[in-house]
């Protein structure tokens, strides 16, 4: 039952005239809970141990979301102090109800941050910088706000082949409306191979690595796979949401048949790789800006 007047909450946001179309993806923090939430915490895991946080590192995750990264940093490492920030502020309020004295939930823009100099020892970014208008701008102020030898680190997922998930619904939806307006994720940008790397390099960050991360996505049902599109969460979720019931119920279908054959319900176990870089600030970087 609460699942849905969820559905029937989101679907009615989802139909009224919004400021942006990124505003409205991006706010329903319960949708993109259901939706990326729990397979962006996997992911989380596997970035904290590139980042190679320290006991007491004061660390900055930008774009921080419902808070995915910044609570699994503080479940898994010493970091003295973790600062999230997010334009979206229905996100920061949702991760704030979860903080704690370690945790701290900020509006604000990557590209324009409101932070002192070399004020972090790590900045990362997880999932975000293919949203931000200018990413070359939100990578150089991640460098501007971590201290000389800090580390800075980020991901995207791979949409070209390497997120099933995503991949599968892009492929079907391209296929059953080949007039649509292109949507499909892969066409961001920073979501290919040596992206990320070439950005890092870009923003004057050394020893730069760039490395592919996989998690395993285990979908109970094919229910569990296909009702978070409903939630008007993501790129995917807004191109569903502009759907007819008709046109839905048949997208629905195509997605039943590409991903169980004409077989019973049964799981469904997918991989999703992201990109993901690292990078250490040079002293010379600060010593620049001086
Ligand atoms: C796919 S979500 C990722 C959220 C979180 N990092 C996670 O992994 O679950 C993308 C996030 O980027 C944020 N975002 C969009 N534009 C941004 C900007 N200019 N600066 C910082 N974050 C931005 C959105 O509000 C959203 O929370």
């Amino acid at each position: 039952m609460r699942t849905a007047v969820l559905v029937l909450l989101v679907a009615c946001a989802a139909a009224q005239p919004t400021p942006s179309a990124k505003h409205e993806m991006f706010s329903q923090p319960e949708a993109y809970e259901r939706f990326m939430g729990r397979w962006s915490r996997l992911v989380a895991s596997q970035l904290i141990q590139l980042a190679e946080i320290h006991d007491g590192n004061t660390v900055l995750d930008v774009g921080s979301g419902t808070g995915a990264l910044s609570f699994a940093i503080r479940d898994a490492t010493k970091a003295g102090r973790i600062v999230g920030v997010d334009p979206s502020s229905a996100y920061v309020e949702f991760a704030t109800k979860h903080a704690d004295p370690l945790t701290h939930f900020e509006v604000g823009d990557g590209q324009d941050l409101h932070f002192a100099s070399a004020a972090f020892d790590r900045t990362l970014a997880l999932l975000v910088l293919n949203f931000i208008p200018d990413s070359e701008r939100a990578a150089r102020e991640m460098v501007r706000v971590t201290k000389p030898g800090g580390v800075v680190v980020a991901a995207v997922w791979d949409y070209g082949h390497g997120m099933e998930m995503l991949r599968v619904f892009w492929d079907e939806a391209d296929a059953f409306d080949p007039t649509k307006e292109s949507t499909d994720e892969a066409h961001m940008p920073l979501t290919h191979q040596g992206d990320l790397g070439a950005l890092w390099t870009r923003v004057g960050l050394v020893d730069v690595e760039e490395t592919p991360l996989v998690i395993e996505q285990h979908f109970a049902s094919f229910d569990d796979y296909w009702s978070p599109f409903l939630l008007g969460a993501g790129p995917a979720g807004a191109y569903v949401g502009k759907l007819s019931k008709e046109r839905q119920a048949a997208l629905r279908e195509r997605l039943r048949k590409r991903l169980l054959g004409d077989g019973p319900d049964h799981a469904i176990d997918l991989h999703a790789r992201v990109w993901a870089v690292k990078g250490t600030v040079p002293s010379s970087q600060h010593a620049a800006r001086e």
